[in-house]
């Protein structure tokens, strides 16, 4: 299986006309229309490695969704080019339909009015799953997502839920090296969550599956993905692993130990502040020079000293993320 993703300038605009207001602005915006171009997708590149799951991560409208539209072959980029396990998506859609999985969280691509096995019957049919390997398959995601309990259920009867697992379930059918995922844990409750990620993770691991995940979900960010790219307006505005951001982006943390030793002697460690000491309480944080994360701080600091009890804190991931977004700057928008 080599499943990667490579994306090189990739742009896409949409044209839409502009209302005028008032009733003579509508009469005239129907005669003499005034359009724009408004760029969803602008000048990104990013690769995934085969094997890899990488977040793509933004705040609504930054142009997450077009982007696997085009990866999966609906739409068309205006510039730019990609290529899915070797395949350019929109130049041969169905090469590169069996070459990936999509879930999109917000709609369903199983049968609305078909209970749901015969969707995955219709499914092995199309791929040509040989009926042993399909027979397999599904007993493998009934183990890990719990299906059977309502896999002879009408798709229209489903629960958000239990809908979404169907849908993933439908998606990897097939073994597809590839999988995109837009949202693919909107509406679900914690438990099902977790039991998705574990599922997510076990495809990337065991089955060595490379994942493109969005999510607004900064959990599930923590849970499953060691890189993100995030886009804003279009734009690609980082690319790294979750602890080069927090590194630029979230060095807040402190690192609280009690010492075995209430007189032992502390003294800052490379890149480590003493904060605070009090008796056997110290508290450590980042003193500004390129400051490690807290758990490289963690684990400094307990290979320095005995301590019988540690405390961490750490700006959340939402929080990064919301500085990754300012300092990185609302990109330009184009008309
Ligand atoms: N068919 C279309 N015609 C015109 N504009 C579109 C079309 N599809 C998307 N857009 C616009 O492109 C921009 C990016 O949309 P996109 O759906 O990719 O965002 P997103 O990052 O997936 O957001 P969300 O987090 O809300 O799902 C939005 O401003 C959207 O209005
Ligand atoms: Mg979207």
């Amino acid at each position: 299986m080599s499943g990667s993703i490579e994306v090189r300038g990739l742009s896409r605009a949409f044209r839409s006309t502009v209302r005028r207001p008032g009733f003579a602005g509508a009469l005239r915006s129907l005669i003499d229309p005034e359009r724009v171009t408004k760029y969803a997708v602008s000048d990104i590149t990013f690769d995934v490695a085969p094997g890899e799951l990488l977040a793509l991560l933004g705040p609504n409208g930054a142009g997450k969704s077009t982007t696997i539209k085009i990866l999966t072959g609906i739409l068309t980029p205006t510039a730019g080019e990609a290529r899915v396990a070797g395949v350019v998506p929109y130049q041969e859609r169905e090469r590169n339909a069996r070459n990936i999985g999509a879930v999109f969280g917000q709609r369903t691509q199983l049968w609305w009015d078909l209970p749901v096995r015969e969707s995955f019957a219709i499914l092995r049919d199309i791929y040509e799953v040989p009926r042993a390997e399909h027979a397999a398959r599904l007993r493998e995601f009934d183990d890990l997502l719990e299906l059977s309990a309502f896999w002879d259920t009408r798709v229209r009867h489903l629960s958000l839920g239990q809908r979404v697992r169907c849908d993933l379930a439908a998606a990897l059918l097939h073994d597809p090296p590839v999988v995109f995922l837009d949202e693919p844990t909107i509406g679900m409750d914690v438990v099902v969550k977790e039991q998705v990620r574990e599922f997510l993770r076990h495809q990337v691991e065991q089955r060595g599956r490379t994942v493109l995940l969005t999510t607004h979900d900064m959990t599930e960010v923590e849970r499953l993905a060691e890189r993100v790219v995030l886009v804003n307006h279009g734009r690609l505005v980082l690319d790294g692993t979750l602890d080069e951001i927090r590194r630029t982006y979230g060095s807040t943390w402190q690192v609280r130990v009690t010492l075995a030793d209430a007189h032992a002697a502390v003294v800052p460690l490379p890149g480590i502040a003493l904060l605070g000491r009090d008796g056997p309480r110290a508290v450590f944080g980042p003193d500004g020079s390129g400051a490690p994360t807290v758990h490289q701080a963690l684990k400094a600091v307990i290979e320095r000293y005995e301590v019988t009890d540690v405390a961490i804190d750490e700006a959340d991931l939402e929080d990064v993320m919301r500085a990754a977004y300012v300092h990185a700057g609302p990109a330009v928008e184009e008309a």
